[in-house]
């Protein structure tokens, strides 16, 4: 085991009607004026916003909205936020959506005290030092970004997706998580939500670090209960108790603790990054294409894992032949994927004639010539993986 600093001080507040404590917390952690940021407008019909706006007032914090956040969040509305919270003096972030409102809030929170572009600090050239405070009212379990210290942005002029990792400066101070707002995700969201937080266990569980079982049995352990959750809620939409596990994996997938001790890898998530950067496809249902063919190219290149993968979480009879026995993991891997409504190949994502040339292009400039670490990936190699993917 590697040695490690796990600083993980995000407050949850889990369960029914939480939403209603938002103006509460807002004042627990220093907040006088917030900056409401929502999405295409699924908290309005659903009356979240009203909810979460009404305990603002009743705990006397002013408030100004920013909705309109598209999925795959690109960078004019982060411009644009960082400008009105500025003129507004807004003194608190308060997202209330899924992965991409709460991004965008970040990248304003951190922009706002910033002399500089924001887009300094996911080309690396700048680092935040400081960020306005932050809570979230999560609407959909997937991306994590609720425990993480990460956002993703996409620089719409040229179409680069980059993320930004700062812990000690973006985790948020609360996330209010209401498993019952998540009833009214379209399947299709619920389906790539779960693929996502499934792909955030697997970027860590895939190591080459030795003497890992209490993080590999809590990676395990995860996605077992995920597997069998996601058969429910798929099935039962309105079942609190199996939503209320899907919405509480999607947070431990993602706040740091499977990675303890242990090397990452997240190959994957670059190369869906650079899809979903071209053809703005949704982040789960692009992992659930790539992750598959990544798993494929590990079978032949660096099997251990991906066996011991296939044996403990997909039931795969133990054998000396650890290719087939990682082979048929992965197979199963793939049905339980269709059965959730997912795609595995890029045309059943509706990519017909993916430009791997170009994906790989982007991949490698912006990421580097090397990515990953379980086996690294060459211009080469991810060629390779995009290709099984077709
Ligand atoms: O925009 P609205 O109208 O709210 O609709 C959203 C959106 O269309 C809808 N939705 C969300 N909650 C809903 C709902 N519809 C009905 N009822 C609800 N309760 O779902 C759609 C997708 O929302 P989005 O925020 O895009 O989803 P997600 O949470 O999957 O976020 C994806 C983004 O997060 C990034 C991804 O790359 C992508 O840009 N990621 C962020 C990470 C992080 N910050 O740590 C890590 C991840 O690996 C990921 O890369
Ligand atoms: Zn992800």
């Amino acid at each position: 085991m590697n040695n490690f600093i796990f600083y993980s001080p995000t407050e949850f507040v889990f369960g029914k009607e939480t939403e209603l404590q938002t103006g509460t917390l807002v004042k627990k952690y220093r907040g006088s004026k917030a900056l409401i940021v929502y999405g295409g407008g699924s908290v309005i019909r659903s009356g979240l916003l009203d909810r979460v706006k009404k305990s603002l007032d009743e705990a006397h914090i002013a408030h100004i909205e920013l909705g309109g956040v598209q999925p795959n969040p690109t960078d004019p509305k982060v411009y644009e936020g960082i400008e009105l919270g500025r003129r507004e003096n807004v003194d608190f972030l308060l997202p209330v959506g899924g992965g991409s409102v709460i991004d965008t809030a970040k990248a304003i929170a951190a922009g706002i005290p910033y002399q500089g572009d924001f887009w300094d600090f996911f080309t690396g050239k700048a680092i935040p030092q400081t960020a306005l405070r932050l809570g979230v009212v999560l609407t959909i379990p997937a991306a994590g970004s609720e425990g993480s210290g990460n956002s993703v942005i996409t620089k719409a002029d040229g179409l680069k997706k980059l993320s930004l990792r700062t812990p000690e400066v973006l985790r948020p101070a609360f996330a209010v998580m209401n498993p019952e707002v998540t009833y009214t995700l379209p399947a299709w969201q619920t389906a790539s939500g779960i693929t996502d937080m499934m792909a955030h266990i697997m970027e860590r569980y895939f190591t080459n670090t030795p003497d890992t079982e209490v993080t590999d049995r809590l990676c395990e352990g995860t996605l077992k209960a995920i597997i069998k959750e996601a058969r429910t809620v798929i099935k039962e939409p309105y079942n609190y108790g199996a939503r209320a596990n899907i919405m509480w994996a999607g947070t431990v997938a993602h706040n740091g603790i499977c990675g303890t001790g242990r090397e990452e890898d997240w190959a994957s998530h670059f190369m869906e990054h650079e899809m979903s950067a071209l053809y703005d496809v949704t982040h789960g249902a692009g992992l659930a294409v790539i992750f598959p063919a990544w798993l494929t190219y590990m079978a032949d290149h660096n099997v251990g894992k991906i066996a011991q993968f296939a044996e403990r979480v997909w039931d795969v009879p133990a054998s000396a032949d650890l290719k087939a026995v990682a082979l048929e993991g992965i197979a199963r891997f793939k049905t339980f994927l269709h059965e959730i409504g997912m795609p595995t190949t890029f045309g059943e994502l509706g990519i017909e004639h993916p430009d791997i040339g170009l994906l790989v292009a982007h991949l490698h400039e912006n990421k580097g010539e090397q990515i990953g670490s379980y086996v690294r990936l060459d211009r080469q190699a991810s060629r390779e993986i995009y290709e099984i993917a077709n």
